[in-house]
């Protein structure tokens, strides 16, 4: 095995300043574009007067809605199966809409030529409040659509009439409204294209910050009409991604269209108010929890009702049978007999919003639901909040689980998480400070968070992104020195796939991972895919390489089978050598196999020369991570400023291919979830204005806010994964929210407070403490 905290193979080039983002791309002829934006939330578009700045010395083109209405893209598709203005025709929807794309020699000219722009707008009622949105006589806002008013679906899951029976027969029923507000992924790199479409071959090349290059690939053909082959799409290294970079944004197509007008590259890169601006948001559910259970803490049922804010556009990426995404696993990781959801999407003036943020599918909601509702019932039952997790936890001899919504958990061992935990944190010493504190009047808390993801989408038969099946292809190409090459459909934002993929097909073949290159990104140079998002690289691109690997490794047996004139069945696999079974001796390496399948060696009947294999991988089933978290805080009573002391996150990802990556993707989350608990909003005043447009308005979490992680582990291998691991990438943004939320609410309980809104900036906790909540 040759798994193990092996440093990342991209930091050579990373920490050296040396990658190559799209940013950093200069093609010969390469013109530069940039977009007007509208400076309404809601306004009808009366005219667009381009004139002055199409005679500005430096433009070499200007796109409207209207140029692009000729050529049939003024719309085109979301993954979520409705339409997203390219370039406003008729309205603008959202404060930063797309207006006007100029194309000039440089950046700066570009810029400058879109102040002489005439835009004449007739202002509309703005809707930014999602229950005003369904109020009657709302102004419309997708009229596009030929609606009548924002509302934009209604789904539920689970079975009402059991949950309601539930409820009937408990002791106790705690209730409680929140809301998880809108925040923005704010990937360090914004979103960017290179666009350049050959003049003689009519080839198409985008270099993008894709996350999902091949789902790209779709829908710039469904939008151009350009057939596939006839289109290349490149994702470079990317700068971070969490769920920003799954969708198409208008300034890749207006690239696109710029390189067709003009015959030259075009590039567009997005600045950082217009990322956080335009670019899609996460979150903005607006939830009632209601729990129930007996008088000694069993739970009984769960129930939540969700408003779900989409924006002005519906572009949430996420399969299409689950609107909602996989909100409806908000049962947890709680053995509950009975649960129901129902969410109602809405419109508003917004940018479009709905990303799975650095979760699989709007699992970050799910979890802070139940995790909140866990902390509120134990206060209402007088219950240790870890004394009533334990009660309920899932047991191990009840997998695979079966929860009230349909979901199948592959594996888990979820008290021995628990358990771990409160070792590592000395649980009942701090619950014993905290006493002691209380009683001297200061302010320290405590908050648990136990989750339970749902990673690896997913399973053909019921995922699908554009009506495509989730599944991955891989290729492994060994070559006749014995190094490899492996073609992965997924993308690396940061996560280090170059590293763990290659020790992935290391672990499998005994080529040392050096040897392994790992080609992703590229629809012209690697299979069919669905990207990386989700944490679905390893448990189903990754499972793919190792099913890949593992077919070579067969062909390398008939190979070696041949060379020492044996039959298959006689021989014997130690790392990186097939023996003669009984004489050890005998054998061949993978090295020497590999050669002598490149060779006239005479292969037997249906062999094929050559060391190469590909496969598609379909996962049976998504494969659950989990863990148990500990948040500990201080909170100054003058002044509400809360201090995250120590922070303990126990997870489980089943076998990990590289422990220091993982530690990695884990300390990553957790600064995550700091970040959304404390202090990243993304606002709006009534009037639909943007109020975080920079990072000095939308705040995120830096080292001084953070303390040392304290990590510990429990492995639980996923019993259909081929090596038995699940996905980590996202786990601790997923976990870490609630876990924050509630040990500012339990340093608060002096006060009588049993909930507060996130963020939890000061403002928020000092009115929280004199019972005069902010709602966000
Ligand atoms: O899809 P994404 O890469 O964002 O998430 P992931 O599949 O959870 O992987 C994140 C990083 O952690 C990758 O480099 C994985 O190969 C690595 N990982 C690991 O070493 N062991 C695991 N059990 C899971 C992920």
């Amino acid at each position: 095995m040759t798994y193990g905290s092996l440093p990342r193979k991209e930091d050579a080039r990373f920490v050296r300043g040396r990658g190559t983002f799209v940013d950093d791309l200069v093609l010969p002829g390469m013109l530069h574009g940039a977009i007007l934006r509208s400076p309404h939330a809601h306004a009808r578009l009366v005219s667009v007067d381009t004139s002055a700045a199409e005679a500005h010395p430096k433009v070499r083109a200007v796109l409207t809605g209207k140029d692009l209405a000729e050529r049939g893209m003024a719309w085109m598709p979301t993954l979520s199966h409705d339409v997203h203005a390219v370039l406003a025709t008729d309205k603008v929807r959202f404060q930063g809409q797309e207006i006007a794309f100029v194309v000039a020699e440089d950046r700066y000219a570009a810029r400058d030529a879109l102040e002489l722009i005439d835009v004449e707008y007739e202002p509309l009622p703005v809707v930014v409040d999602a229950p005003a949105a369904l109020a009657a006589g709302a102004a419309v806002i997708r009229d596009d659509l030929g609606k009548a008013d924002n509302h934009v679906f209604d789904w539920s899951s689970g079975d009402e009439a059991a949950t309601e029976a539930a409820f009937a027969k408990a002791d106790v029923v705690a209730r409680q409204d929140m809301l998880y507000p809108r925040v923005h992924p704010a990937p360090l790199e914004t979103c960017g294209a290179v666009a350049d479409i050959d003049a003689i071959t009519g080839k198409l090349t985008v270099w993008a910050t894709a996350q999902a290059p091949h789902a790209h690939r779709i829908l710039y053909s469904r939008i151009t009409g350009l057939p596939e082959h006839r289109i290349r799409i490149v994702a470079p290294d990317i700068g971070g991604g969490f769920g920003n970079k799954v969708g198409m944004y208008p300034g890749y197509l207006c690239a696109v269209v710029g390189s067709m007008v003009t015959g030259r590259p075009v590039k567009w890169t997005e600045d950082r108010s217009e990322n956080l601006m335009s670019t899609s948001f996460a979150r903005d559910y607006h939830m009632s929890g209601e729990i129930a259970a007996t008088s000694d803490g069993r739970l009984l049922g769960l129930r939540v009702r969700v408003l779900a804010d989409h924006g002005a556009f519906n572009g949430t990426a996420q399969p299409a049978k689950f609107p909602a995404g996989f909100f409806h696993v908000f049962t947890g990781s709680y053995d509950l007999p009975a649960a129901f959801c129902s969410v109602t999407g809405v419109y508003t003036n917004k940018a479009p919003g709905g990303v799975a943020y650095a979760c699989s599918f709007r699992i970050t909601e799910a979890v802070y639901v139940v995790e909140r509702m866990m902390d509120v019932l134990a206060r209402e039952l007088g219950l240790d909040p870890a004394e009533l997790r334990m009660r309920n936890l899932l047991r191990p001899e009840q997998f695979p689980y079966t929860c009230a919504t349909g979901w199948q958990y592959d594996s888990g061992d979820y008290p021995r998480a628990l358990t771990l935990l409160k070792e590592i944190a000395g649980y009942d010493g701090l619950r014993r400070e905290q006493a002691g504190k209380r009683a001297r009047g200061e302010l320290m808390g405590l908050g648990l968070s136990f989750f339970t993801e749902a990673v690896g989408a997913g399973p053909r038969e019921h995922m699908d992104i554009l009506g495509f099946g989730m599944a991955d292809g891989a290729e492994l190409r060994v070559h006749p020195s014995g190094s490899a090459v492996l073609r992965l459909s997924c993308m690396s934002q940061g996560q280090g796939h170059e590293t763990t993929f290659a020790q992935l097909v290391s672990a499998e073949l005994g080529i040392p991972p050096d040897e392994v290159e790992v080609v992703q990104g590229d629809t012209d140079r690697t299979p069919f895919g669905l990207g990386t998002y989700g944490s679905r690289s390893t448990p189903v691109s990754g499972a793919a390489a190792v099913t890949v690997a593992r077919k070579v490794r067969e062909r390398a047996r008939q190979v070696a089978s041949a060379m020492l004139e044996v039959s298959p069945d006689d021989l014997e696999w130690e790392r990186g050598r097939w023996f003669v079974r009984g004489v050890p001796g005998r054998g061949h390496t993978i090295r020497e196999i590999a050669l002598a399948a490149h060779s006239d060696l005479a292969l037997p009947e249906g062999v094929e020369g050559q060391l190469d294999a590909s496969t598609v991988y379909s996962p049976p089933n998504l494969t659950y991570p989990f863990g148990a978290y500990l948040c500990v805080v201080d909170v100054d009573a003058d002044t509400g400023q809360v201090r995250v002391r120590r922070f303990i996150a126990v997870d489980d990802c089943g076998v990990r291919i590289n422990p220091m990556i993982v530690a990695g993707q884990v300390h990553r989350g957790l600064a995550d979830g700091i970040g959304m608990a404390l202090m990243e909003l993304m606002a709006f005043d009534t009037d639909g204005n943007h109020l975080g447009g920079s990072f000095m308005d939308y705040l995120l979490p830096t080292a001084l806010e953070c303390p040392s992680w304290e990590l510990g582990e429990t492995v639980t291998p996923s019993p259909h994964h081929p090596i038995g691991a699940k996905g980590i990438g996202e786990s601790a943004t997923v976990g870490s929210p609630a876990a924050v939320v509630n040990a500012v609410v339990d340093a608060l309980a002096p006060f009588g407070v049993r909930h507060a809104d996130m963020p939890l900036t000061p403002a928020a906790v000092w009115r929280a403490m004199r019972g005069t909540p902010l709602r966000a």
